[in-house]
């Protein structure tokens, strides 16, 4: 099948200000010669992502500041980006997590994670579809996580607002099969960025450090897969065994477990 072709192309990219987005920004730019528009709230350092990749590399970049939880920001975010050049690829991967004990008292950010996480990516998909279809082509890569796959404890709502991503987005692929519209899956399992360092993650469940990939290298695979049209990319040794062993387990045994493993030493790790 043949490749998707970046070169001079537009790709926006959310959640670009750090981590995975960033990474996968630089690889755009980079090795398959993309301009960009990079997304996220924190403009200073998409301007300096802008500013970093334009030294160097002979592509284009332009920033977009959205916030993504808003109810207007993905549709916001869609008319900003066309207004801007003509888009052949999205790249949903702005994301947050929440770290403990799932309690009431957290729930406003509960409702932020759902809405940037799901709500926001799935308007994107939206949107972008049938503009993608008037162009004539197009690509979505929709970044979810190892997470989509299991309740759970202690990363709850974050889990589940992925798996609401995950199964959107494949049903979404099956419904649009015949469409000419490229659709991917990215499916991180735990990589080094900002969201796992402010989690609390790292010291409540040490172990995980040695399954955790670099962001770099994280970014060149998610890359790589979309440029292969791969409907469904699972990254690292451990978490593609773990994709395979969970089938055969009662699912209750496997929340017990990931319970066990996850729960903070610490009381509530996050906020
Ligand atoms: N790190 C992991 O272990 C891991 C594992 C599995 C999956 N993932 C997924 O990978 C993706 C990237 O995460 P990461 O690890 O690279 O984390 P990160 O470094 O914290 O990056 C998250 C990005 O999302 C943006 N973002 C957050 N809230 C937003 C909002 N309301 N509106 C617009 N943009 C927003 C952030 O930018 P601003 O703060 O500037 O808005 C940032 O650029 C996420 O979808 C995450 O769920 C990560």
């Amino acid at each position: 099948m043949k490749k998707l072709n970046f070169n001079n192309r537009w790709v926006l990219i959310t959640g670009a200000s750090s981590g995975l987005g960033r990474e996968m920004a630089l690889v755009l730019a980079d090795r398959e010669k993309a301009n960009l528009i990079i997304a996220a709230r924190r403009k200073h350092k998409l301007d300096l992502l802008k500013e970093q990749i334009e030294r160097k590399k002979n592509v284009r970049v332009e920033v977009i500041q959205i916030d993504l939880s808003q109810p207007d920001g993905a549709d916001r975010l869609f008319q900003q980006a066309i207004a801007i050049a003509p888009v052949y690829a999205v790249v949903n991967n702005a994301g947050i997590t929440f770290y403990g004990k799932t309690e009431k008292k957290h729930i406003e950010f509960y409702e932020e994670i759902v809405r940037v996480n799901f709500l926001a990516a799935m308007k994107l998909n939206l949107l972008f579809l049938p503009y993608f279809r008037e162009q004539g082509e197009g690509a979505i890569l929709n970044v979810t996580s190892h997470g989509a796959f299991i309740p759970m404890p202690y990363q709850n709502v974050y889990a589940a607002s992925k798996s609401a991503c995950q199964f959107f987005c494949e049903a979404l692929r099956e419904e649009y099969r015949n469409s000419g519209i490229v659709m991917c899956i990215y499916v991180p399992g735990g990589i080094y960025t900002e969201m796992y360092s402010k989690s609390g993650i790292e010291n409540n469940v040490p172990w995980n450090n040695l399954v955790m990939m670099a962001a770099p290298t994280a970014a060149k695979k998610a890359i790589r897969a979309f440029k292969k049209r791969k409907p469904l990319t699972i990254t690292g040794l451990f978490y593609k065994l773990n994709h395979l062993i969970i089938r055969f387990f009662p699912r209750k045994w496997v929340v017990y477990v990931t319970g066990k493993i996850y729960k903070p030493k610490t009381g509530n790790s996050q906020k």
